[in-house]
């Protein structure tokens, strides 16, 4: 559709500045948002790119933007949804495995979304009730049915943000049921896989809406399921999210449950050091 041309334009034009930073991320200058939370100027130009070829195209729409937060367009509950740069850190380390995503909210529900990963030319793309695809391929979640078989992704909280003994809790029940986990480092891109088949489910905490927008829309487009880890139906805003095609989500769900109850459990009576 317009609107889907409209992000892809500007997903690929700030993906060029981003591709050259990427050739020479020695010379970017990075700060620190928390004690391992990252920012470069490449974060900040791709996001001013990305503001700017949006404007242009749909000059009543708001935006909701990582690195320069909220602004009301002229057309109200209308807004793009944008982390510039996802996958920060892989990105300065000169790991290829980031994405630029870009969701696009109407009265609060996500209705098109683009997430793009430069290196291997991969866009995929979603918009409501039209499917998902990668470039112009539809896509699919995956039919796994065992647990066994799954592959599942996760994030684990930066440093000095979240919960990381729990995290470990929930990563111990999964590994003993699941055949792999894998920690890849953008959110956006666990969420395409998850649309494409790749990864047959994922779970992370302490996400912003900008992480999930666009993703969540590719995978329920796909075929799959998402909502929040302990069961709300709102894992964009949430701040938590599970997503896996339909047969696992609710075994994927019971496990993520159990490691929790397990952490509150009391120590069993006569447990206690003398
Ligand atoms: C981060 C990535 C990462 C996830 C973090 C996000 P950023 O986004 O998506 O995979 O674990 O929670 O903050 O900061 O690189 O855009
Ligand atoms: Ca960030
Ligand atoms: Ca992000
Ligand atoms: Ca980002």
């Amino acid at each position: 559709s317009a609107l889907i041309n409209v992000m892809v334009r500007a997903a690929e034009k700030a993906a060029k500045g981003l591709v050259r930073d990427f050739g020479e991320v020695e010379h970017l200058q990075v700060s620190r948002k928390g004690p391992s939370d990252f920012v470069s100027n490449a974060d900040l130009k791709a996001e001013r790119i990305l503001r700017e070829e949006l404007q242009k195209a749909r000059p009543d729409f708001g935006f909701l933007m990582e690195e320069s937060g909220a602004s009301k367009g002229a057309e109200a509950g209308t807004r793009w949804i944008v982390d510039p740069l996802d996958g920060t850190t892989n990105f300065l380390h000169g790991l290829p495995h980031w994405a630029i995503s870009i969701g696009l909210e109407k009265n609060g529900e996500i209705v098109a979304g683009v997430v793009y990963e430069p290196v291997h030319d991969q866009m995929f793309w979603a918009e409501k009730g039209a499917g998902a695809f990668l470039n112009h391929q539809r896509l699919r979640v995956s039919e796994r049915r065992n647990l066994a078989d799954s592959v599942i992704a996760t994030g684990i909280p930066f440093k000095g943000r979240g919960d990381h003994a729990g995290f470990l809790g929930e990563a111990e029940a999964m590994m003993k049921e699941v055949a792999g986990i894998r920690r890849f480092g953008a959110a956006s891109l666990d969420l395409a896989y998850v649309a494409a088949g790749r990864f047959d489910g994922y779970w992370e905490r302490g996400l912003s809406p900008w992480d999930a927008a666009a993703g969540v829309l590719l995978v329920t487009e796909a075929g799959g399921f998402v909502g929040e880890i302990g069961g709300g139906r709102n894992p964009v805003f949430g701040g938590s999210i599970l997503a896996a095609n339909s047969h696992l989500h609710l075994p994927l769900a019971k496990i993520l449950r159990s490691a929790a109850e397990g952490r509150k459990a009391p120590a069993p009576a006569g447990d206690a050091k003398a």
